[in-house]
């Protein structure tokens, strides 16, 4: 039997505005609160599928090295949903690759399920829906649901159990031209990952019922900010729901700090940025790196700022992105 066709699929990274921290079913992978994302130009996930007969199991190459375990286990629980949806049995080969460093600790399971969804899809024969794309990149990772589209995208709260729950966008690129600065920072020992955290954080932390009800307001007023292109109101609600974020983890028992001693350092510096008439908002994720909203004009000043601190090895300016694309080989 011949190999079927490859297909490849390119999706950006995305940040979170209003975080995403906790479930409403560890099952499904169901988040439990609302998130708004900026999808991040300058940080793209390329990944090619071609299913196989001739293969015994799915082979996974990331960054040009074999994968094995978890990552490998994590990409087959996805490939089964597809072969399931395609009715083909074949497994697959996969590459994918990082346009920014890697080993820097930037995310990249958003780009990375949402580059694999779409790649899988199309090489599976399935017709390129979005919703179910989103879907399915969802179930792998939740913050991955939001890189199928670009621009501003919002992935809603759900209820517990197996019905469909695709990110949906909210604005396009074009809508508004934001910058993203990101801080590298230097990394300290290896931290929790989201999964683990926003469980730990959702049994133990005495702040997470308060945490539930902050998204509520917070993705709100993120969502009419981005509509109404008001920076202040963005980075404003942002900045809370990062910092209620890692408040509400680091209260958990024992406490979950991402935080490094740079990454405050950052905080700190952008507060001051500000004050000094700056347009400079911070948001940190599930690790020690700073992402700061601005705006063309201010972004090289920003990034010039946050490269002279110390523990500081790194910056990217990023516009906003656009959706994830994909091409199947031949065509
Ligand atoms: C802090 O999407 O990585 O980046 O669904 O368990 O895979 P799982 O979690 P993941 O969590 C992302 C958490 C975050 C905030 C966000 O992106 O909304």
């Amino acid at each position: 039997m011949n190999p079927g066709r490859r297909a490849v699929a390119r999706a950006h990274a995305n940040i979170a505005l209003a975080k995403y921290w906790g479930k409403a079913d560890d099952v499904h992978n169901v988040p439990a609160v609302t998130s708004v994302s900026v999808t991040l130009e300058a940080l793209t996930t390329t990944t090619e599928v071609q299913f196989d007969p001739a293969l015994g199991s799915d082979l996974l190459e990331l960054d040009g090295r074999q994968a094995e375990g978890r990552a490998v286990e994590r990409v087959t629980a996805m490939l089964d949903r597809i072969r399931r949806a395609a009715r083909i049995e074949a497994h697959a080969r996969v590459a994918s690759r990082n346009s920014f460093p890697t080993g820097s600790g930037l995310a990249s399971s958003a780009s990375g399920f949402a580059a694999l969804a779409l790649a899988a899809m199309a090489a599976a024969g399935l017709d390129l829906d979005r919703d179910l794309a989103s879907d399915l990149a969802r179930r792998s990772s939740a913050s991955a649901a939001r890189s199928i589209h670009g621009g501003f995208v919002r992935l809603g709260a759900g209820e517990p159990g197996d019905a469909a729950l695709p990110a949906e966008p909210v604005a396009p690129a074009s809508h508004w031209d934001l910058r993203v600065v990101v801080a590298v920072t230097t990394k300290g020992p290896k931290k929790i990952g989201s999964t683990e955290g926003m469980g730990h954080t959702a049994r133990t932390s005495p702040y997470y019922a308060g945490w539930i009800d902050l998204c509520q307001r917070l993705s709100g007023e993120v969502e009419r900010a981005v509509m109404q292109k008001d920076l202040r109101a963005l980075g404003e609600a942002a900045e809370q729901s990062a910092l209620a974020m890692h408040a509400c983890a680091m209260a958990a028992r024992p406490a979950l700090i991402y935080f490094e001693p740079s990454t405050l350092g950052c905080v700190h510096a952008v507060r001051a940025m500000r004050d000094r008439g700056c347009a400079a908002w911070a948001t940190i994720d599930a690790g020690p790196h700073v992402k700061v909203l601005t705006t063309s004009d201010d972004a090289d000043r920003v990034r010039q700022e946050l490269a002279s601190l110390p523990g500081v090895v790194d910056t990217i300016i990023s516009r906003v992105g656009g959706p994830a694309t994909v091409e199947l080989e031949g065509t």
